[in-house]
């Protein structure tokens, strides 16, 4: 191997490293401008807030965390950047525009459990659970804590139970908690043949081979009934949970 060949070798190595730090900024500049000015919509990027702006270009990189989680965890930033971003970045309609204090000063007096009904429910032009009728009210809450903290309120988002939430509960409760937040994404209404919360002739049948059978049923998963329904958390909090569903259709 002569000299001149390995300077060659590691002039291209550093022409590549060169390529990939002025390149890969450059790109994701370009790839911000498109999404921002192919909105159609004006910025009035001189008066907007660093927090508003950084909120616009958020959806190129959280796509992701709103497809990964399972029905009832995602959290209230993933929820406002999937669903609520889409009015509420901008002010659209008339809506309270995110982080901006004047706008929310009012709404934020109604207090949680007020704003989290509307929220949910609807209220004049805004849809009820921002039009993603597939979110859990918990996740509708996180989202309101989510844009009402950044508007200045001390709103607690609902815990995402599961991975973070540790420590002695008492089942019922924790049982409870897990049913609002992942399994009544499909058993409040009985989505795809899922037995119904509270019916006791669709869980009659599921328990002639006795509770546990049932349960062991659901923690490997049964047609459209995911693993766990999809719940992270330990067998024993899934337990809990399905427990909680059985004693309400007795
Ligand atoms: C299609 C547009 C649109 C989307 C999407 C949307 N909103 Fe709204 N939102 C509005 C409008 C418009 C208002 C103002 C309604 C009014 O005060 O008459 C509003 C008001 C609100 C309020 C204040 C209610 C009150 O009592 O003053 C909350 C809280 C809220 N939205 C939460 C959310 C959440 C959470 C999401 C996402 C899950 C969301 N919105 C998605 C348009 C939207
Ligand atoms: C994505 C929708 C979905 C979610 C979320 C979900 N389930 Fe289900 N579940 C179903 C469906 C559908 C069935 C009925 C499956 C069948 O019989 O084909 C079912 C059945 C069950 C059964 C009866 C199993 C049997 O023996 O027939 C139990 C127990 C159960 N689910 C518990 C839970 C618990 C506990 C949670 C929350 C941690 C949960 N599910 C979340 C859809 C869901």
């Amino acid at each position: 191997m002569s000299g001149s060949n390995v300077a060659g070798g590691a002039q291209k190595v550093v022409g590549m490293i060169l390529a990939a730090v002025i390149g890969f900024p450059l790109l994701i500049f370009l790839v911000a401008k498109l999404f921002t000015s192919g909105s159609g919509v004006d910025l009035g990027l001189s008066t907007m807030t660093g927090e508003a702006i950084s909120a616009r270009l958020q959806p190129i990189g959280a796509v992701k965390v709103v497809e990964g989680g399972p029905p009832g965890s995602r959290s209230g930033k993933a929820v406002y950047e999937a669903v609520c971003m889409s009015c509420h970045a901008t002010g659209m309609a008339g809506s309270p525009k995110f982080g901006d204090a004047g706008a929310w000063a009012a709404r934020i007096a109604k207090g949680f459990e007020t704003l989290s009904k509307h929220a949910i429910e609807g209220f004049n032009a805004m849809p009820a659970r921002g039009g993603a009728s597939d979110l859990t009210d918990d996740e509708v809450k996180r989202a309101v804590a989510y844009m009402g903290n950044a508007g200045g309120a001390k709103f607690e988002e609902p815990k995402v139970v599961g991975a973070a939430a540790g420590g002695a509960v008492d089942p019922a409760t924790k049982g409870k908690e897990i049913y609002d937040s992942v399994c009544m994404a499909c058993h409040a209404t009985g989505i795809s043949n899922a037995p119904k919360f509270g019916d006791k002739a669709a869980w009659a049948p599921r328990l002639k081979d006795g509770v546990d059978a049932a349960v062991a049923i659901g923690i490997k998963g049964l047609n459209a009934m995911p693993p766990k329904g999809g719940y992270q958390g330990s067998d024993d909090e899934f337990k809990a949970a399905a427990l909680y569903m059985i004693n309400a259709a007795k």
